[in-house]
């Protein structure tokens, strides 16, 4: 079973903070997205040219199950708790899942001309903030906890969950 799982939106942190709670941990971190691409041999903007989003849910629905299996960290993409059934297989597991919440702004701003990211190209500052403010019951409904990562360091926020999980 996966020790700690992290959940938020793009630019949220989730990658930086998962390379170092797996370091801290001694754990191997599982990044859905690096999985997904080293599996396909395949970038996210190639997977989504080759087979549009539903064909990128259908891989990220393959690797979350995969990964919730293992003893390992797991970082999500962004866009994980948009399908049900990954709503489901969240809600089943006993890993600590964490919500890495920041401000739309903050998160825009993260992202901000990254081509790796094919959801966020195609979005001006007010789509991109529907589109945060769309996704923010689902992170409440499958986390166990919210941080917020906006003005606090990573190693702060790592410290933070390894004392309360
Ligand atoms: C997505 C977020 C990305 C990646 C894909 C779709 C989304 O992950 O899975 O581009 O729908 O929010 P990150 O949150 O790691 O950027």
């Amino acid at each position: 079973m996966a020790r700690l799982v992290l959940v938020g939106f793009m630019g949220a942190g989730k990658t930086t903070i998962g390379r170092l709670l797996a370091q801290e941990t001694n754990l191997p971190l599982i990044d859905l997205d690096e999985k997904i691409v080293a599996d396909n041999q395949q970038t996210i903007p190639e997977i989504f040219a080759a087979v549009g989003e539903v064909g990128f849910r259908r891989l990220e629905t393959q690797a979350l199950k995969a990964a919730l299996n293992d003893d390992v960290v797991v970082a999500t993409g962004g866009g994980v708790v948009t399908q049900a059934i990954n709503r489901q297989l969240l809600q089943d597991t006993l890993a600590p899942i964490i919500y890495l919440k920041a401000p739309a702004p903050v998160l825009n701003q993260r992202v901000a001309n990254d081509t790796n990211r094919p959801i966020a190209a195609k979005l001006d500052a007010a789509g991109f903030a529907e589109l945060v403010a769309s996704r923010e019951a689902f992170y409440q409904e499958v986390s166990d906890l919210t941080l917020l990562t906006a003005e606090v360091t990573p190693e702060t926020i790592v410290a933070t969950i390894k004392a309360q999980v």
